[in-house]
């Protein structure tokens, strides 16, 4: 069933619909109107409903979901004046996740999940830099390779300059420069930290989609607060994030509750500096995600740094106060106040600048779709503490979290350093994939005349050592499946 949660009151009672929340929404406001509230105060109500949700806590005051808030003169004078007689105070089940490996569980993926669009983004590669890492990629997929931590891509990058006139045929140019520079951006990532993020054992997605015993959904809060000082990182993290939701889960139409929503706090990053051709994919990608019951909440202080094809496809909005001070704030105010649906003789855009802290206006989705009139809306306190957790209680539950064992450790998984040392190796795999044909051929053959193929074995008969079966094993099963989907991530199904 869908249900309705309360997030404030105004004129009206005002309710996000469940089976909206995949038609996404939108946060804003200036710094200290309310964001962090109201996005505390949609999370936990979330929770409650059994929607599992993620979010990046850029300020490190997002923790506190953990701890049931308290009451305190101020906030009885808020609950009074908005005639809510029965508040309770809750904590929340959540599990923290950290690509840097400092305050939750590592967050990983394989470079060649990440793929060769979102890792020049990364990387802040030029076009020609960008065409040499696609060969890259195409040469790894192509001949079945993981590429699995950027050891393993600059392995890759090696092979390329030292084999360029020969891959010049099929592949086109690569120069030395351009692999040196591409290089150099490799290294200036790893000093960032970046390289932790890529590794293994890799995320899997659906251990973010989890409810506890008494079926709450479980926050995901991903530590933000250094690698927000990456932009470029942090974005395409976010994106990479997106992108693999997209791919793993199936088209699942309209759902009354999603399968999971996303906040994406300070989303100005996510378009700042993005090539166009990125910005499409984005912009495609939030269209085509609400299919697959995810829904996404953009967080920033102004709405005009979301391109207005993106914007546009926001329906349950909460915009808190914005200045109008200078001419560029002013004209921040008007687009503001065009995107709501508005009753004759409302002055929207004053509104939005006597706004006070914890005040917005607000308009949602019906449950068919149509955007509610803009009402000016009093948001509710949150039922988790406000503020910041200390430390050690954070560390606590970390340690007794139920996915420890299987993120904590590291794999080493044979990728393509070792492989591409490995030459009789590409040999194999061709007799491997003819072989393979051919048993298949004589298996239907041999279906059709309802019998047994006779003498057939899969593999071809090669002398291989130990570690190049374990490669060529990987090799095939590998190189049979390697597509990319949006974004070039790797496609898993
Ligand atoms: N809904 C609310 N109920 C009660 N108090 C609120 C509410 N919203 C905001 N406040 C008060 O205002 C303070 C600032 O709010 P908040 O941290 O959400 O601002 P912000 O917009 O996220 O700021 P920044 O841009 O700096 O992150 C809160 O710490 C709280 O004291
Ligand atoms: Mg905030």
């Amino acid at each position: 069933m869908a249900s309705q949660i309360l997030i404030g009151k105004g004129n009206n009672d005002a309710f996000i619909n469940t089976n909206m929340l995949s038609r996404h929404g939108l946060i804003a406001g200036a710094t200290g109107t309310g964001k962090t509230v109201t996005l505390k105060v949609i999370a936990e109500a979330l929770s409650n409903e059994g929607i599992p949700v993620f979010l990046a806590d850029v300020k490190g005051d997002l923790g506190s979901l953990t701890e049931a808030g308290q009451m305190n003169d101020k906030l009885q004078a808020r609950l009074q004046a908005m005639d809510i007689g029965d508040f309770t105070f809750q904590s929340f089940p959540v599990e923290f996740w950290d690509v840097l490996e400092e305050k939750g569980l590592p967050v990983r993926t394989t470079v060649s999940d990440m793929g060769p669009v979102l890792l020049s983004r990364l990387l802040g590669l030029n076009d020609i830099q960008e065409g040499v890492l696609n060969i890259a990629f195409k040469l790894a997929d192509e001949k079945g390779m993981l590429l699995i931590d950027l050891k393993d891509l600059k392995a890759m990058c090696n092979y390329l300059a030292d084999n360029s006139s020969e891959l010049m045929r099929d592949y086109g140019n690569i120069s030395r420069q351009t692999v040196g520079a591409i290089m150099r951006s490799l290294i200036v990532i790893e000093e960032q930290g970046g390289d932790l993020f890529f590794g293994e054992p890799a995320l899997n997605i659906r251990d973010l989609m989890r409810t506890d015993i008494r079926g709450r959904g479980v926050i995901n809060i991903l530590a933000s607060d250094k690698l927000f000082l990456m932009p470029k990182l942090y974005s395409t993290f976010l994106l990479w994030f997106l992108s693999e939701l997209f791919e793993e889960l199936p088209e699942a139409g309209d759902l009354e509750k999603p399968k999971i929503v996303f906040f994406f706090d300070e989303a100005h990053l996510l378009f700042e500096d993005t090539p166009e051709v990125l910005l499409d994919q984005i912009e495609m990608m939030v269209k085509l995600i609400r299919s697959k019951g995810v829904g996404i909440f953009f967080v920033t202080q102004n709405p005009a740094d979301i391109p207005d094809p993106v914007l546009a496809q926001l329906g349950n909005r909460v915009q808190h106060a914005l200045r109008a001070y200078t001419p560029k704030e002013q004209k921040a105010v008007k687009t503001a106040a065009e995107t709501f649906r508005q009753k004759e003789g409302q002055d929207v855009e004053t509104m939005i600048t006597e706004l006070k802290v914890g005040e917005a206006l607000v308009s949602t989705l019906d449950e068919n779709g149509i955007p509610s009139y803009v009402d000016r809306v009093t948001i509710l306190p949150p039922r988790s503490k406000f503020g910041t957790t200390d430390p050690a209680v954070l560390k606590g539950i970390l340690s007794s979290s139920a996915l420890y064992g299987k993120y904590a450790g590291t794999l080493d998984r044979d990728s393509a350093s070792e492989m591409l040392q490995s030459e009789s190796l590409k040999s194999s795999r061709k007799e491997a994939e003819a072989a393979d044909v051919e048993y298949r051929k004589a298996l239907a053959e041999a279906k059709r005349e309802k019998t047994e193929p006779a003498g057939w074995s899969p593999l071809p008969k090669i002398e291989l050592s130990q570690r190049d079966i374990r490669n060529g094993m990987q090799i095939i099963k590998e190189g049979l499946k390697i597509t990319r989907g949006i974004m070039g991530i790797l496609k898993k199904r």
